[in-house]
């Protein structure tokens, strides 16, 4: 029986799984490694830190699964998207990689839209604009900040590419992820050297780009003894973590969109054709099934707001525990009625992505009064998040593009609280996996497509993913949040000039 790993590049962790061909999981094991956010907005970490929980994760995994390394046939990594990782010519890691969520580079997307001839003209070109997040803003800001670093230069990465690079010694990335560097021809599916022209960067600096599912190596002589595997296991394109976890989800054919709470929380929904949001306020992908797209909306603080509510402010107080914070947390959340007594909060603790584009957002309570608790401020946080999600989902089914079943997943929708929530804020039923493993399964499905043990993702996902449970909307929830939703869009438009003048006394301090 052949065994396929899948290892998910996180930004809290690496977690990496073994599935057998039938698609049970036989084994996982996660490590965590550090964020560093040097200055307010910016996030890094260091690739070496990636490595190491890749060794470290397989090793584990394979130690426990006690399967033969011969039976591993492939590998399908998958990552946190957009992020950069900058080598020189003797491949060393220059600097530490600038995240997804790094909001440094404002004035570099403005660049880019210039020299792309417009916002219309750049869109045209990768379907996108230029967001803070995007990959191609950072190789701009490396040129303007750090020219010493940049003249040292030879190829840009993807955090789960740079992996790929220490597993077989290859440059490759895949159409799913390359989407978010803001380089590809979304349509076409490959760089867009007309971008790259205009942004006077070398192509060079780009790996080759392929399908998800396609292979790009295997594992060289070194790696191979190092993770206790063999130089005939192969590695797969795979794909970033929304797409990976797309497909973990079965999201693989037109009317399934899936929902997910991690550190950010994504809106994801197939596309058999490239379509856009004329105002690019949702990002319109390359999916990692063969030749079809997806378009999503992100916002960047989902399980982040939860975790800084809970771990940073809640933390210590009277009768919220160490080891129980989250679960006493969301028991006082539990308690309080939809709407939490007319509290709203804004998620915006890092700048939003979807639909405001705007890094200079900032979190708000908004409401507040003498008759609230703990309780109501926590729910507030969760419902707040889920509004930020209902945005996406309304620019999506305002596009007509058909949404027949939602799928609740990531970390967030394992709390009942929070997917109960979900389905009476988007006024429909939610419905969630037997067993939802994220990513690093998504992927690890498609490295067992590489390897030709499934025709194709369509058929991996009708064998493997059942689905569990479903939780269907509560009126009159429902039509608490129905009321209170418009008022949500407003307080951003209200508060807007406020927060940006927070944001830029914040960034002289
Ligand atoms: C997607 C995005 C995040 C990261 C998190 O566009 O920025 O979901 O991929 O891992």
């Amino acid at each position: 029986m052949a065994h396929y790993l899948g290892i998910d590049i996180g930004t809290s962790g690496t977690k990496t799984l073994l599935i057998d061909e039938s698609g049970k999981v036989i084994a996982e094991a996660n490590v965590d490694y550090p964020l560093h956010q040097p200055k307010p907005g910016w996030t890094e970490q260091d690739p070496e830190d990636w490595w190491n929980a890749t060794i470290k994760t397989v090793r584990a995994v394979m130690k426990k699964s006690r399967v033969s390394p011969d039976s591993v046939g492939a590998i399908g990594l998958s990552g946190q998207m957009h992020g950069s990782v900058f080598l020189d010519k003797e491949n060393r890691v220059i600097r530490n990689a600038l995240l997804w969520n790094d909001q440094r580079t404002t004035a570099e997307c403005e660049q880019i839209t210039e020299a792309a001839g417009g916002r219309k003209r750049l869109i045209k070109m990768v379907a996108n604009p230029a967001l803070t997040g995007f990959q191609a803003p950072k190789i701009l800001w490396l040129r303007n900040q750090e020219p010493r670093n940049f003249s040292r230069l030879a190829k840009v990465l993807l955090p789960k590419d740079e992996i790929r690079r220490r597993l077989t010694g290859d440059f490759f990335t895949e159409v799913s992820d390359a989407s978010g560097t803001l380089l590809l021809d979304v349509v076409k599916r490959k760089w867009s050297n007309k971008l790259m022209n205009c942004l006077e960067l070398e192509t060079d600096l780009l790996p080759e780009v392929v399908e998800s599912e396609d292979v790009t190596g295997t594992l060289t002589a070194e790696t191979a003894k190092l993770l206790g595997l063999t130089t005939k296991c192969k590695v797969v394109g795979g794909a970033g973590d929304c797409a990976a976890g797309a497909i973990g989800n079965g999201v693989v054919k037109s009317g399934i969109l899936s929902t997910s709470i991690g550190t950010s929380g994504v809106m994801f929904v197939h596309s058999d054709e490239p379509q856009y949001d004329s105002e690019g306020r949702l990002h319109t992908f390359c999916h990692a099934v063969r030749g079809k797209w997806h378009m999503m909306g992100v916002n960047l603080t989902s399980g982040g707001s939860l975790q800084w509510w809970v771990d940073s402010v809640l933390r210590g107080l009277k009768g919220i525990s160490d080891k129980e914070r989250y679960a006493k947390a969301t028991e006082e959340a539990q308690a309080i009625a939809a709407g939490s007594n007319g509290l709203i909060f804004l998620p915006y603790l890092n700048g939003e992505r979807t639909p405001h584009a705007d890094s200079n957002a900032r979190g708000n309570f908004v409401g507040l009064n003498l008759a609230h608790t703990r309780g109501h401020m926590t729910r507030a946080v969760m419902e707040g998040v889920t509004f930020a999600l209902k945005d996406s989902l309304d620019i999506i089914q305002s596009l007509n593009v058909p949404v027949k079943q939602i799928r609740a997943s990531g970390g967030g929708s394992k709390n009942p609280l929070w997917r109960q929530m979900q389905a009476d804020v988007f006024g429909k039923k939610i419905t969630t996996l037997a067993v939802e493993q994220g990513p690093a399964y998504g992927v690890a499905l498609l490295a067992a497509v590489g390897d030709g043990c499934y025709r194709s993702i369509e058929h991996a996902c009708k064998a493997t993913i059942q689905i569990a449970e479903q939780t269907s909307v509560d009126r009159k929830a429902s039509s608490t949040y129905q009321q209170l939703f418009p008022v949500y869009q407003q307080v951003y438009e209200q508060l807007k000039t406020s927060m940006h003048r927070l944001a830029e006394l914040q960034a002289n301090e």
